[in-house]
């Protein structure tokens, strides 16, 4: 019988993506893609690769730009910490390193911005170094072809995982190898109902077997998920200027620009406050899902107060977009720009 890695090597040459960053040994190509599929999928981050190779060729125009301007191209891709490490670590590379990103796991994972995930894919796709990468993806695999019953999200489990990824790691060839199995998780053993019937894996894949296919990889903990609600406030004025403030609280807004906001504790409260606003206009509500919340946001435009807050910032309505803002009122603004100017 065939080997598993050889399976899943066989299968990623008939099925793999042409992906620019799989074109390269640049480790600082590898990096950035790396960090902005952390973020999203393939298909969404393919644009904002192009876009950070163009604008930033190498690690040393990255380290030097501006971090506003950073945060402008990273807009779209949300945790905005990230962003902001980005520029940390392409910095530190620059400082310490002198451009030249260090070429081992152990040297990579020194860097503040790199951690285990990623100091592997450097080590592995840069360097072919045998270093196994294990991210959502290969943790579903291994857990379905081997029927594992431990939890991916407990210290115990992710140590089980790693060892036998770095186990099975194919020592002669562990960049294809890992970009396979990840690309294999990605296509064919996908999350919800995998096309199994036609999988080369299916004759030695356990939880096929077992029939536990659903059930793996096993989570622990479910995620909380904090309901926020928000109002957005639009003061727009007769001269068609509105005003912005910066965020200055941690967390992944910070730094990026929004109109005053108002959160209220619950749904009641929210909707007592709307009910006695005086309002020119109000948004439908917008739902944004984030990992641990669920943002549930509401836009109204008002008349503006007398006297501008010191904090905040008065531009024209077109000025909006020179501004990096997040995506859901970005979401807003491409739905209601035109409106908001017929006020
Ligand atoms: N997701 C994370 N890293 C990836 C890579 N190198 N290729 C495709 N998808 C990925
Ligand atoms: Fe994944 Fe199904 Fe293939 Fe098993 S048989 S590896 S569950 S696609």
């Amino acid at each position: 019988m065939l080997q598993f890695q050889d399976i899943i090597i066989d299968w990623y040459d008939k099925n793999k993506r042409n992906l620019p960053w799989r074109n390269t040994n640049n480790p600082y190509f590898i990096w950035l893609s790396e960090i902005i599929l952390q973020q999203t999928r393939v298909d969404q981050g393919l644009p904002y690769f192009e876009k950070f190779v163009n604008h930033y060729p190498s690690v040393y125009e990255l380290a030097i730009a501006d971090e506003q301007e950073i945060l402008n191209d990273w807009q779209g891709l949300g945790y905005y910490s990230r962003a902001r490490n980005l520029h940390k670590t392409a910095k530190e590379v620059v400082d310490i390193y002198k451009g030249v990103f260090p070429s081992t796991y152990i040297e990579l994972l020194k860097l503040t911005g790199i951690g285990p995930y990623t100091a592997a894919a450097i080590a592995s796709f840069a360097f072919d170094e045998a270093k196994a990468v294990v991210d959502g993806n290969v943790y579903r695999v291994l857990s379905r072809v081997f029927d594992i019953e431990e939890a991916i999200d407990s210290t115990q489990g992710k140590k089980t995982f790693e060892s036998l990824a770095n186990e099975l790691i194919d020592k002669n060839n562990s960049a294809i190898y890992n970009q396979a199995i990840m690309e294999f998780g990605a296509l064919q053993c996908v999350p919800v109902n995998p096309s199994c019937i036609i999988c080369p894996l299916q004759f030695q894949c356990l939880a096929y077997k077992n029939k536990t296919i659903t059930q793996r990889p096993l989570k622990s903990k479910k995620t909380k998920v904090t309901p926020r609600y928000f109002v957005y406030v639009v003061e727009l004025s007769s001269n068609q200027t509105i005003r912005i403030e910066k965020r200055k609280e941690k967390g992944i807004w910070q730094h990026l620009y929004q109109f005053p906001l108002l959160e209220f504790m619950s749904i009641e409260e929210k909707q007592s406050y709307l009910a006695s606003l005086k309002y020119k206009f109000i948004s439908k509500e917008y739902k944004h899902i984030l990992s641990h919340q669920h943002l549930f946001a509401h836009f109204a435009v008002v008349e503006p107060t007398i006297k501008i807050p010191e904090d905040q910032l008065e531009i024209a309505l077109s000025e909006l977009s020179n501004f990096p803002i997040p995506r859901l009122i970005d979401k807003f603004w491409e739905e209601h720009s035109g409106l908001v100017e017929g006020l």
